[in-house]
C-alpha cells in the first residue's frame, strides 16, 4: 500500500488527475473503473479541464462503474448514471462506458452481463475508489462475508443515512444497490483510492492501523499488490 499524503481536497484532486494522465499516455486503451460520491468529483473536474486543453483522450479508453442504486431510473437525478454524465462521462469522450442498470427487472443477469462486460474489455487497468464512513467501497458494506462477483445488495442503515444528504425530504431513498464484489475489486489491476474530508478520520484510522479488519471492507485492500491511497491532512488529522 502506498499512502500519497496532500495538503487539501484540490491538491489531492491534481495528484490523481496526474495518474490518469500518465496512465492514458502509456496505455491509451485502458479500461478503467470510476467512482462516485462527493470525493471524486474534483478529480473529473481536473480531467475534464485536461481533455478539453487536450492534454489526455479517452478515446480508446473504456469506464466501468462501481455501482449504482437499485432500484433507480437511470435519469433521476441521484442515479449514479445521473451523476456520471453530468460531471465526467458526458463531458469527454470514452470510447464505451458502462454502469450498472439501476432499471434492469431481471438484476441478477444485469450483474452476470455486467461481469462478462469486465472481462470482455480485458479486465479493469486501474480502478477509483472512494471509501464509506463505515469503510465501504462501492457498495461492499461491512459484512462477516464478502461476495466476489457484482450483486445486488442491501445498503446499511448508515450509508442510506450518509447519503440521504442527496436525496429531497420525503423522497424514496433506494435501500439497495448493484455493486462490483471483492472479486471484480482485487481483478483490477491498480486501485486508486481517495480519501478526503475531517468525517472520514476515524475510518482513516483504522484503515492505517496495519490490521486488515473484517468489519471495515476498505482495510481488506492493504492485501492487494497495487493499491495507491491519496489522502489530505483533513482526514489523516495531522
Ligand atoms: C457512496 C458510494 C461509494 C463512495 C462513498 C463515499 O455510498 N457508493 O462508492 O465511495 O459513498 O462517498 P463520498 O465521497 O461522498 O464520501
Amino acid at each position: 500500500m502506498i499512502i500519497i499524503r496532500c495538503e487539501d481536497y484540490d491538491e489531492m484532486s491534481c495528484t490523481a488527475a496526474e495518474y490518469y494522465v500518465e496512465l492514458l499516455q502509456k496505455k491509451p486503451n485502458s479500461v478503467l473503473g470510476l467512482a462516485t460520491g462527493s470525493t471524486p468529483l474534483g478529480l473529473y473536474e481536473k480531467l475534464v479541464e485536461a481533455y478539453e486543453d487536450g492534454v489526455i483522450d479517452f478515446s480508446q479508453a473504456r469506464s466501468f462503474n462501481l455501482d449504482e442504486y437499485y432500484p433507480i431510473e437511470k435519469n433521476h437525478p441521484q442515479s449514479y448514471h445521473s451523476y456520471m454524465y453530468e460531471n465526467f462521462l458526458g463531458k469527454v469522450n470514452f470510447q464505451e462506458s458502462q454502469i450498472p442498470n439501476g432499471e434492469a427487472a431481471d438484476p441478477e443477469n444485469e450483474c452476470i452481463e455486467f461481469d462478462k462486460a469486465i472481462n470482455l474489455a480485458g479486465g479493469i487497468d486501474l480502478l477509483l475508489l472512494g471509501i464509506g464512513t463505515n469503510g465501504h467501497i462501492g457498495f461492499n458494506e461491512p459484512s462477516i462475508s464478502y461476495t466476489l462477483a457484482t450483486h445486488l445488495t442491501e445498503l446499511a442503515e448508515s450509508t442510506i443515512e450518509a447519503n440521504s444528504r442527496f436525496f429531497a425530504d420525503g423522497e424514496l431513498q433506494p435501500r439497495a444497490a448493484l455493486t462490483m464484489g471483492f472479486g471484480n475489486i482485487f481483478a483490477s489491476k491498480s486501485i486508486l483510492m481517495l480519501i478526503s474530508g475531517a468525517s472520514k478520520r476515524p475510518i482513516v484510522q483504522r484503515l492505517l492501523d496495519d490490521k486488515i479488519h473484517t468489519d471495515v471492507p476498505a482495510s481488506l485492500l492493504s492485501l492487494h499488490p497495487d493499491f495507491t491511497i491519496i489522502i489530505d491532512r483533513e482526514a489523516l488529522g495531522d
